[in-house]
């Protein structure tokens, strides 16, 4: 097949964690025969130093006329002062809207190797295994009025948390039909004792539901759900919120697998499907080969699953994931006194891959 991909590196360990998956895709389609066409493109704080945006249209003409676009990170302390659209999240918030991806996956996966990378015990991480099925496009990340309005100490500040039937049932239908493939759970994440629109969401849900008669659906209060994720992770299996209770709970998530650097996810429904790591750009580490690829390398393999249904080579790039895993390499969020560099790390990977047995 003929893979055209749009690479965005953005900020801080961004460019480095994209090489390594850069890396990793090119040795793919070596070993399953595709020809593949990789385009770079700016984005975040770097695209609005060289061009004044942090989203120039250059970005999104490549982006829409991909099959995929692979993302770094976004993001520097040194932006924290420009203004609304100028800041490098912008540039991120308005390609998930250009791109019309209201869907997010976030799968926690733990691998056995690394259940004592997990500052929780043992015995609650083991084998858990959950799918954050986050709406991307709405809520308070993206209603409005929003704004500063006054001075001084009467200035205020207000954002808008707004969701309709429509918003609601498309995440919905996401999450039942993954659930379907998975153990057929679907716990809805709301905040309905307190918000309108979690009312509406439950609602919604439920009547949702009607069309999936063999999930189990329950509804979680948010900071119940924040308590049940370290507490008891193994009852989760699709876990679908709202944008902001999802970008919240996916970072505490993150503490099950040991490292956020191992986090992949994937946006979809638009044409075009985005696939990042749900980290960071990490400023503090950036440009030292200490950051983890395989948060990168995993949103490759869901690349490869989703954008072209191409399981071979996903289920290639998982299981060369888990066979570095099981030599005992690891970088320094997993292991500070062992580590290996970003870059050997992607090589690892890819040694793996290229010599994995053909499916
Ligand atoms: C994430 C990130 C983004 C978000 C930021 C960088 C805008 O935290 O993908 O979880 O809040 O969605
Ligand atoms: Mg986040």
């Amino acid at each position: 097949m003929k893979l055209t991909i749009a690479t965005l590196p953005g900020d801080g360990i961004g460019p480095e964690v994209i090489a390594e998956a850069v890396k990793v895709i090119q040795t793919v389609a070596v070993r399953f025969n595709h020809e593949v066409v990789i385009n770079e493109y700016a984005i975040g704080g770097c695209a609005f130093d060289e061009y004044g945006a942090p989203l120039p249209q250059a970005t999104i003409d490549g982006c829409l006329s991909s099959d995929a676009v692979l993302l770094g990170a976004v993001g520097a302390p040194k932006y924290d002062k420009n203004p609304r659209g100028l800041k490098p999240e912008d540039g991120l918030l308005g390609l998930r809207k250009a791109l019309q991806v209201f869907a997010n996956l976030r799968p926690i996966v733990v691998y056995d190797e690394l259940i004592d990378a997990s500052p929780l015990k043992a015995d609650i991480v083991r084998g858990c295994d959950l799918l954050i099925v986050r709406e991307l496009l709405g809520g308070l990340y993206f209603s409005t009025p929003r704004g500063f309005e006054g001075e001084g100490d009467r200035q205020r500040a207000f954002n808008t948390m707004s969701y309709s039937v429509a918003e609601i049932e498309r995440i919905a239908h996401v999450a039942f039909k993954a659930a379907e493939k998975r153990r057929g759970l679907v716990a809805s994440v709301d905040k309905a004792n307190v918000l309108e629109t979690s009312q509406l969401w439950r609602q919604t849900v439920d009547r949702v539901a009607q069309n999936y008669p063999h999930i189990k659906l329950e509804h979680i209060l948010v900071d119940n759900c924040a308590m049940q994720l370290v507490r008891e992770p193994r009852r989760f299996d699709v876990a679908l919120t709202e944008n902001m209770f999802g970008d919240i709970l996916s970072d505490e998530a993150a503490v099950i697998a040991g490292s956020i650097g191992m986090l992949a996810s994937a946006s979809l429904g638009g044409t075009v499907g985005l696939y990042e790591p749900i980290h960071g750009s990490a400023p503090d580490i950036a440009g030292q080969g200490k950051a983890n690829p395989l948060a990168t390398i995993a949103s490759v393999a869901l690349m490869f699953r989703y954008s072209w249904q191409l399981e071979d080579e996903a289920a290639a790039i998982e299981n060369a994931i888990k066979s570095v895993l099981a030599s005992g390499l690891r970088t320094a969020d997993l292991d500070s006194i062992n580590a290996i560099s970003t870059g050997m790390m992607g090589d690892a990977v890819c040694k793996a891959i290229a010599s994995s047995e053909l499916f």
